[in-house]
């Protein structure tokens, strides 16, 4: 059942309003703009039909509050005369759903709050829609990235650790915070190519020989083909395909150097080969943070971005990296 609050200083009008809409809602009254506000940072309101003219604080303040605390409320300001002042502070401040003039037709009134609210459950439901379809499409990610990597020697908590380095340093480059968690996401696609990479070559526990090296080096582009050419994997696409360029121009697949290679690519690639280095891999032990990020320094400007090198320092000085890394 929906949430009505009926605000009047006028207690005939409270209490008409308030018998007329009692059937079919819940109701609630306030009869000040005072009242009104208490009861706005309490309970949830779906719906608020507020007078202009009260004593305390008038309607626009009133609905303008509403459109703060409870932003998806319906808002519908009921007003006996017409102040040009106030129905501007309504429309810009408080985006009221509509303006009733006193005395109002209460068929008329009725079908409003009625079409309004029918059109805040639509609205309820495509975001429950749309809530799902993220966690579906999140988890489609995961799962599909933890059956890749069964076949490598990496493990879940690598793909884990790559997208948070990833999200901490789009964060840095001034990437949005949505965009960075999506690239995030899209960071732990990264070695999706190896899908395609012989189990003979992934799992060798010698050095690879020059032909296989070859085979190796498809799996940047193994990984674009993937991905397919859904617009919503655009990133990991990027991602994918630029992981192992460097930015001196010396990488594979297509030796791009500079800001040729996407930016997702380069912050990928960064926090890709950090967590390589601090961890332990069957062929080696795992390098102290200190060791790991001095050879990232090394190679600023030849392997990687020294822009993002730069954001990377600021992470370890302030304890971001240590901070990911414990907690995955
Ligand atoms: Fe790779
Ligand atoms: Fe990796």
């Amino acid at each position: 059942m929906h949430t009505l609050l009926i605000v009047d200083d006028d207690a005939d009008v409270l209490a008409t309003l308030t018998r007329s809409f009692r059937k079919g809602y819940k109701t609630l009254s306030a009869s000040g703009g005072a009242a009104a506000i208490t009861i706005l940072n309490e309970q949830p309101v779906d719906l608020i039909i507020c007078d202009q003219r009260m004593p305390d604080i008038g309607g626009d303040q009133v609905l303008s509050h509403a459109s703060q605390v409870q932003p998806e409320s319906i808002r519908i300001l009921l007003t006996g005369y017409t102040d040009i002042e106030s129905l501007l502070t309504c429309v810009n401040d408080a985006h009221i759903y509509k303006y009733v003039t006193k005395p109002w037709d209460p068929a008329e009134l009725n079908l409003s709050v009625v079409r309004a609210l029918e059109s805040l459950d639509l609205k309820r439901e495509l975001d429950t829609a749309r809530d799902l379809l993220e966690s579906a499409y999140q988890d489609a990610v995961v799962m599909l990235c933890l059956a890749a990597e069964g076949k490598d020697q990496d493990t879940s908590s690598h793909l884990y650790r790559v997208k948070y380095y990833t999200e901490a340093l789009a964060i840095a480059m001034d990437v949005k915070t949505k965009a960075s968690s999506h690239m995030g996401l899209m960071s732990m696609l990264h070695d999706i190519g190896k899908l395609a990479t012989p189990d003979a070559i992934l799992k060798k526990p010698d050095k690879l020989t020059a032909e296989e090296w070859v085979i190796m080096k498809k799996h940047p582009l193994a990984g674009v083909r993937i991905l397919g050419n859904n617009p919503f994997y655009e990133l990991a696409r990027e991602i994918s395909g630029g992981h192992h360029e460097n930015f001196d121009g010396s990488g594979y697949p297509n030796g791009l150097s500079g800001e040729a290679i996407p930016l997702s690519a380069r912050i990928v690639k960064l926090a890709d080969v950090f967590d390589a280095l601090t961890t332990k891999r069957p062929y080696k032990e795992p390098w102290s943070m200190a060791d790991a990020f001095a050879h990232i320094e090394s190679q600023a400007g030849s392997a990687f971005d020294p822009i993002i090198v730069a954001e990377f320092k600021k992470l370890y000085d302030n304890g971001t990296l240590s901070r990911i890394k414990d907690a995955h």
